[in-house]
């Protein structure tokens, strides 16, 4: 069976817990696209449809106020992506620095990487530069399958990282995607994890 294994990095609090489960749910969208691409969108069962509403409910309720700084959170899931069986695996790592002793192993084994900062916090992007070195030196490659996500979008009067620094960064890492998202008012979220997914397949 296929195996995608995706690990979500980045500094404490920056949200990687809140968009981990909306990506799990994002994985459940992207089959119903894959199966069923926009243009056809009549053809999609009701059953499909159902699902994709219960989904926002579930979505809508999922997003935590409170800050819990996390230890590693592993999820496993049984998807279809393209009519076929795999397993996606999305490793949610610790931010906060006493917890990082299992990087490099996370590095070696993952597949694909979300790098995420917070737009409302510059150190949050400065310590992204390392974070990708180490993946690369880890990985040996400069060819690892990337998202640069700028998170909290929601909070624009708290913005200190534009989007143009963002933009900048992810054309310096050889035009690796980059997206501002918020976990918060669901923006962008399933794209980061489209992206990454597309990105592995054609690796
Ligand atoms: P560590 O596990 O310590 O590495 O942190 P984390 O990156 O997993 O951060 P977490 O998802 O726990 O979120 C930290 C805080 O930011 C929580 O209070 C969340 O509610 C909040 N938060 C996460 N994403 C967003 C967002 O998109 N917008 C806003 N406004 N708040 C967010
Ligand atoms: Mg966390």
């Amino acid at each position: 069976m296929r195996e995608y294994k995706l690990v979500v990095l980045g500094s404490g609090g920056v949200g990687k817990s809140a968009l981990v489960p909306l990506a799990l749910l994002a994985v459940l969208s992207l089959n119903c696209a894959l199966n069923y691409p926009a243009a056809d969108a009549c053809a999609c069962p009701s059953a499909a449809v159902f699902i994709a509403k219960q989904t926002v409910q579930f979505v809508q309720s999922i997003f935590v106020e409170k800050y819990d700084p996390t230890i590693e959170d592993s999820y496993r899931k049984q998807v279809e992506i393209d009519g076929q069986q795999c397993m996606l695996e999305i490793l949610d790592t610790a931010g906060t620095e006493q917890f990082t002793a299992m990087r490099d192993l996370y590095m070696k084994n993952g597949q694909g990487f979300i790098l995420a900062y917070s737009i409302t916090s510059q150190a949050t992007f400065n310590d992204l530069v390392e974070l990708r070195e180490q993946i690369l030196r880890v990985k040996d490659s400069d060819k690892v399958p990337m998202v640069l996500v700028g998170n909290k979008c929601d909070l624009e009067d708290d913005r200190v990282v534009s989007k143009n620094e963002g933009q900048q960064l992810a054309s310096q890492w050889g035009g690796c995607t980059f997206l501002e998202t918020s976990a918060r008012k669901k923006i962008n979220v399933d794209e980061v994890f489209f992206d990454l997914v597309r990105q592995i397949n054609k690796s």
